[in-house]
């Protein structure tokens, strides 16, 4: 068992608003896992920030006419709030381009590139590539644009056309057209540094293989399916000026910098060092998260994300020697919307700019915790998924409102009115009440175990499984009846059912930890940690708080 876990979400691009694809591919699920994990009394970071270099950025800042690290910092604070809405609480929200974290970013960054050019795992090579002679710049594949040189449609972009599907290599496109100034584009020689990803083939098998029974059986086939076709090498140096300049003595490295997703996962390693820095006075204590094999290290991240988690960085840290392998890659795939039937990816074009799909627009108008429960429901663990408005709406009322929030409800308000506001004495408890609790005992492991094996989405069923069966319990218990003909038995009832939402804080805490504060508040204890263990009854005459809404119900159209 490790000793303790640093988790990490993919860094989001800081040139664009976060979406509801976003939050349940990666970011709610590791917060979820960090928040059991914590519950469960393991130390854990949490650990993530924004991916600010590279040529994403650069472009957009272009097309804003601004800067870099204008676009940078503006999308970087709107994702922070955007993240902090929904409750996912970060030990340390860094950037590889913010101010406070580049100066140590570079550093680990370049050093990385250092040691690994000192072992001799790069190749120097010089290639040709497209070059925009009015911007001054060279072309990355997806800012040219030609006619196709297998089916001759116009259109096709650097990287793939449209019409036949197939990949394109930039130099064999016809009349290259740059994206940026819309001139034609022509081959120039440039330099660049290339990791031979396939000195790394033997190891990264054998620890793929390790990893069999544990991870996403998608990301094994994938990644081991990658290393039997041959791992290609990959350079890792651009053309561009926005990113970590590449720490070379050599005029060929001149004006160019580190390729973004070589620095980006580096950045979970040089935000924690911030971390620690931050907290103890010392950047160096960041060993103890990379470098003690008794840290678990686990990365949430999209499908998209993968070939970058599973070889590439394992090659890097390989190669690099000081850290660990990651424990667990838990990729998600994507999640679409679909609006009025038809499914579609969440776009900065296509999407109305007012549509509750981008967090932002959700957080003005509905609570944090209907989303993350609806986007752990439908959690893309082994396919693609989609948000569904309407969908969302049915599952808030017809789940949180009418069975979970319905059963706490009836609870709180019954010993409110009946019961002073307290807890009866449970001293009348009868089989079916023990049973009850022996049913909140299993959701608690069920729900747990789940957790741990990564399926969120089976662990949320067990939770509203149990809930379910507290609404049927009240049902069977009938106090409403039992107030009048014996009252111990009520009581007893009650108390059970007050035990069962203690229950039910702790389950809810990890999916949504608003509602479990709430929950906690109204159960009259103290906003103490919560602990994933079996909650001791509360004892008879323990004052109760007062009971309030857990969950609002929604109008159908709301969302439209
Ligand atoms: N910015 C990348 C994306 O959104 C993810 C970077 S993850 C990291 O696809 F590991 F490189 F940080
Ligand atoms: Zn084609």
């Amino acid at each position: 068992m490790p000793k303790r876990y640093l988790v990490t979400a993919g860094l989001p691009y800081s040139n664009g608003r976060l979406h509801v694809g976003h939050i349940g591919g990666a970011y709610l699920p590791a917060d979820t896992y960090v928040r059991y994990l914590r519950a469960r009394g393991d130390e854990a970071l949490y650990i993530c920030g924004s991916d600010d270099n590279g040529v994403a950025i650069e472009i957009s800042a272009a097309q804003a006419k601004t800067t870099p690290q204008e676009i940078a910092t503006r999308f970087h604070e709107r994702q922070k709030l955007d993240f902090a809405g929904l409750r996912i609480d970060f030990d340390v929200y860094g950037g590889t381009h913010q101010p406070a974290f580049t100066e140590l970013h570079e550093r680990f960054s370049q050093e990385f590139f250092k040691r690994i050019f000192d072992k001799g795992y790069f190749t120097k090579r010089s290639t040709k590539q497209l070059y925009d002679p009015k911007a001054n710049r060279f072309l990355p594949d997806r800012y040219v644009r030609g006619t196709c040189h297998h089916c001759n449609a116009p259109g096709a972009t650097g990287d793939q056309c449209e019409a036949c599907g197939q990949m394109i290599d930039p130099l064999l496109l016809i009349d290259p057209i740059s994206e940026i100034t819309h001139e034609p584009a022509e081959v120039r020689e440039t330099t660049h540094w290339y990791l031979r990803l396939n000195d790394f083939e033997k190891p990264l098998r054998k620890w793929l293989e390790s990893k069999r029974d544990e991870w996403r059986s998608s990301v094994i086939n994938f990644a081991l399916g990658q290393i039997k076709q041959g791992l290609p090498e990959r350079a890792m140096t651009r053309d561009i000026e926005w990113g970590v300049p590449v720490p070379l003595d050599d005029p060929d490295a001149k004006d160019k910098v580190l390729f973004v997703w070589f620095d980006a996962p580096i950045g979970y390693v040089s935000f924690t060092a911030k971390l620690c820095e931050q907290r103890d006075g010392d950047w160096r204590g960041y060993e103890k998260w990379w470098s003690d094999p008794e840290t678990a290290i686990v990365h949430f991240i999209g499908e998209d994300n993968t070939v970058f988690h599973a070889l590439i960085w394992p090659a890097m840290l390989t190669a690099d020697g000081r850290h660990q392998l990651p424990y667990n890659v838990v990729a998600n795939n994507f999640i679409n919307i679909r609006l009025s039937g038809d499914e579609a990816k969440v776009s900065k074009s296509k999407t109305p700019e007012d549509s509750p799909v981008w967090i932002e627009e959700y957080l003005k108008r509905f609570d944090p915790d209907a989303l993350r429960y609806y986007l752990t429901a439908i959690a893309p663990e082994n396919a693609r998924t989609a948000f569904d408005p309407r969908d969302f709406v049915t599952r808030n009322n017809s789940e949180l409102v009418a069975a979970f929030g319905n059963f706490v409800n009836r609870t709180l308000t019954f010993a409110a009115r009946y019961f002073d506001g307290k807890v009866p004495d449970a001293a009348a408890q009868t089989d079916v009440d023990r049973e009850h609790v022996k049913l909140a005992d299993e959701a608690l492991k069920k729900v747990g175990k789940n957790i741990e094996g990564h399926r969120y989405r089976l662990a949320l069923e067990e939770m509203m499984a149990f809930a379910r069966a507290c609404n049927q319990y009240f049902g069977v218990r009938e106090p409403w009846r039992t107030r009048k003909e014996d009252l111990n038995d009520c009581a007893a009832a009650i108390a059970t059912c007050i035990h069962a939402v203690h229950y039910l804080a702790i389950l809810a805490y990890p999916f949504m930890p608003g509602a479990a504060r709430k929950l906690i508040a109204m159960l009259g204890l103290p906003e103490e940690t919560i602990r994933w263990e079996p909650p001791a009854p509360l004892a008879a005459g323990h004052p109760l708080g007062k009971p309030a809404i857990l969950f609002e119900k929604l109008l159908p159209d709301c969302m439209d």
